[in-house]
């Protein structure tokens, strides 16, 4: 993917090192991070999920948002979005053309939590709006720093903010996180487990969808290594949030996307024999 996981407005250099113990993003600090939204007769449309963008017309998301709204045309994706009401000039909506959601997604055990959002027509990246990079290895080294962003709770039972939260979190061990005493068993390979030992750091309800993304300087890129899956609570210590792990993942996210570049390319031949039928 050309030009992928690239902050145009943010300094790299300077970073250091709805979301529990985060704070206010900078404005254009996520330009991949996208609002997954409903629509509700008398209501509107309404904050559901988080997602990441990861082409000009593709939003990964989790398969536990669409619960039972699987219709594409009572959703919308706003992207370039960073008071979640207050939509500004680099802010776009989109209405969804497909859904597909992981046919093995299993909603006791959350395994295969992952969607993917088309957008019914391509949007133009400026310096708010840019794809994340897809992982092709496994992390190598846990140095990096990595991070979460979104519009949901800050507290287990509390509310969201308007401005879009981030925080940076640790990778925590599966052998960690898998003990007795934390999830015990529950986690698999397919999942990542992020977040601070002591809890405190973490994502919650209306994060879920969105990414966990870790910063590679060697490469100076952004990587989705996780979207917001599940967690027990909302922070709470040996409790820390767990998340959908992407690599394992990136050969379903491109046969989805290779299908559409497929049908696409069968429509302009369909549309090329008929004009070609028509002159002759
Ligand atoms: N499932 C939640 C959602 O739908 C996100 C949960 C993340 N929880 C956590 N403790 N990290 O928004």
């Amino acid at each position: 993917m050309p030009g992928c996981g690239i902050r145009p407005l943010m300094d790299e250099k300077l970073t250091e090192t709805r979301i529990v113990g985060g704070h206010d993003a900078k404005l254009g600090s996520w330009p991949w991070q996208v609002s997954l939204q409903h629509y509700t007769a008398g209501i509107g449309y309404f904050h559901m999920c988080g997602g990441s963008l990861i082409n000009n017309n593709t939003v990964v998301s989790a398969a536990h948002c669409i619960k039972k709204w699987r219709n594409p045309a009572f959703w919308r994706a706003v992207i370039g979005l960073h008071h979640l009401y207050e939509h500004n000039s680099h802010t776009v909506k989109r209405r969804i053309s497909t859904i597909a959601s992981h046919s093995s997604y299993d909603s006791e055990t959350y395994e295969n939590d992952i969607a993917l959002f088309t957008l019914i027509k391509y949007i133009k990246f400026n310096d708010y709006i840019q794809p994340i990079c897809l992982p092709d290895a496994p992390l190598t080294n846990d140095e990096y720093p990595c991070y979460i962003a979104g519009w949901g709770n800050t507290k287990e039972k509390g509310s969201g903010k308007l401005i879009l939260q981030e925080a940076q979190v640790d990778i925590i061990p599966l052998r960690v996180c898998n003990r007795y005493d934390w999830y015990g068993g529950i986690i698999t390979k397919n999942m990542v487990c992020a977040g601070s030992a002591s809890g405190r750091v973490d994502s919650c309800q209306g994060d879920s969808g969105g990414p966990l993304m870790c910063y590679f300087p060697n490469i100076t890129k952004y990587y989705l290594v996780g979207i917001t899956s599940f967690g027990y609570g909302c922070g709470r210590p040996k409790s820390p949030g767990i998340y959908v792990r992407t690599v394992n993942y990136r050969s379903w996210i491109d046969s989805h996307l290779l299908d559409k570049a497929t049908t696409a390319s069968i429509q302009w031949f369909l549309i090329f024999l008929t004009v070609e039928w028509a002159v002759l």
